[in-house]
């Protein structure tokens, strides 16, 4: 049903103010109801040091808008960019975003080929992994004792797994974590330099060492393959496609920064809620695998993980009542969509067994959809069932600290006791 746009006074909202993301959580999310209720708004970009601010984009907070985005690749392109408002160059983009801001026929090309990493079988073979880690995650939890659980608990599944699959060596998981803390760090200046210049050099110099790191490693695949996913990706498939060097080192790059930040806060977030909501913890504890597919699905709505992705219009185009032209920017705010309340009965509230959910956490229906989704869902179910075995009392004891960041819902520390 199409929702005609409402007088709702929004001028005290600005998306493009940092300070709008330093708000709690809860004025944030009075403020996309209200945008909700007001319909397509239009936002000036944000100038980001020397790149020029742009002309400025809509922003899509209804949950219809976003799915209907995202299942229309064909006038909601990818390109020029899916993650970032500035039009950056497009080497730039294609060095941090790899095939998430690529449309097709070269997004399909990539996605084919990555996608064997993927598949249910691979995925079965990793289970042992995920099970694994999770359960020597849980070990150093308890010899911790109190502690922060971002850095004993959710940041080391992730990364271990990714490292993993792409078969780096345990002693290089470390700049591995460092530099996807800068990839991904936002506007926050425990990551990144206050000045603009500063910060585009450790992106830069993150970004390379991620690349350098893979490029070696796929050198050493392509003479000597093995069992990981780096040998899988740069050698020919029967049909003959491969990732060149400099593909395999940006898709690790979007590997280590979609697959790792995201995961580890929503597995934050997860500690966070079910602290904050303690009969749904006594729900789910109550029969943990009866209610892990609805309750990680839960977390993921709730928490949004990522909180937008941006699309650009192909060409002059009309989507529930608002008429947009061509070329202009439109940002898919997930966050919002998932407290849409005309598909979520009581958005704000945590409900493990909420059926059905049809959240966009991991991006809308379309060719873009998370390609990890599965991988994530494994970890994130993995690592609670170890902490229910095994440490059923955890919960949070302050508020988490969060990431200063308009694109990712990131969590730097919880601290956690049992
Ligand atoms: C809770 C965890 C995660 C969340 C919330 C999440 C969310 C998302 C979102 C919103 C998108 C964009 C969808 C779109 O543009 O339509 C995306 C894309 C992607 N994600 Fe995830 N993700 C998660 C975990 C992972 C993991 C574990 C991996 C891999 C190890 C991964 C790899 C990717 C890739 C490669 C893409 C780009 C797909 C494409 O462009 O075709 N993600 N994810």
């Amino acid at each position: 049903m199409v929702q005609a746009p409402q007088p709702v006074d929004v001028s005290d909202i600005d998306l493009s103010d940092l300070r709008f993301w330093g708000r709690p959580p809860g004025e944030r999310y009075e403020a996309f109801a209200r945008l909700r209720r007001r319909g397509p708004v239009f936002f000036a970009e944000a100038g980001w040091g020397p790149i020029p601010p742009g002309p400025g984009y809509w922003a899509l907070t209804r949950h219809a808008d976003v799915v209907e985005a995202s299942r229309t690749p064909a006038v909601f392109a990818s390109e020029p960019s899916a993650i970032s408002v500035p039009d950056l160059p497009r080497d730039f983009n294609e060095f941090f975003g790899s095939m998430i801001s690529m449309d097709d026929p070269r997004h399909a090309r990539m996605r084919r080929i990555v996608s064997r990493g993927f598949t249910p079988r691979m995925l079965g073979k990793l289970d042992d992994d995920i099970n694994r880690t999770a359960a020597r995650i849980v070990d150093g939890l308890l010899d911790a004792g109190p502690c922060d659980f971002v850095s004993t608990v959710s940041a080391r599944l992730p990364l271990t797994i990714i490292c993993e699959m792409m078969g780096i060596p345990r002693d290089q998981h470390r700049t591995v974590f460092e530099s996807s803390n800068v990839v991904l760090a936002g506007a926050d200046p425990d990551y990144l330099g206050e000045d603009a210049d500063t910060a585009l050099h450790q992106l830069l110099t993150a970004g390379g060492n991620l690349a350098a790191l893979l490029a070696e490693l796929a050198e050493d695949r392509r003479s000597a393959p093995r069992d990981d996913l780096t040998s899988a990706l740069v050698n020919a498939d029967v049909d003959g496609e491969a990732l060149t060097g400099q593909e395999i080192g940006s898709f690790f790059i979007l590997l280590a920064v979609a697959g790792n930040e995201t995961t580890r806060n929503a597995i934050t977030h997860a500690l966070d809620l079910l602290t904050r909501h303690p009969d749904q913890r006594e729900l789910w504890w109550s029969d943990f695998e009866a209610h892990a597919g609805t309750a990680v699905e839960e977390v993921v709505r709730h928490a949004s993980p990522v909180v937008w992705m941006r699309r650009t219009l192909t060409e002059d185009h009309e989507m529930n009542g608002h008429r947009y032209r061509a070329g202009d920017k439109v940002l898919l705010y997930y966050a919002s969509a998932n407290r849409d309340e005309t598909v979520f009965a009581d958005p704000d509230r945590f409900d493990v067994t909420r059926s059905p959910n049809p959240h966009v956490g991991f991006g809308g229906p379309g060719p873009h959809f998370c390609l990890g989704a599965h991988l994530a869902r494994r970890e994130i179910t993995a690592i609670l069932r170890e902490l229910h075995r095994r440490v059923p009392t955890i919960h949070a004891t302050a508020p988490p600290r969060r990431l200063l960041s308009n694109f990712v819902n990131g969590v730097k520390e919880l601290p956690c006791a049992f």
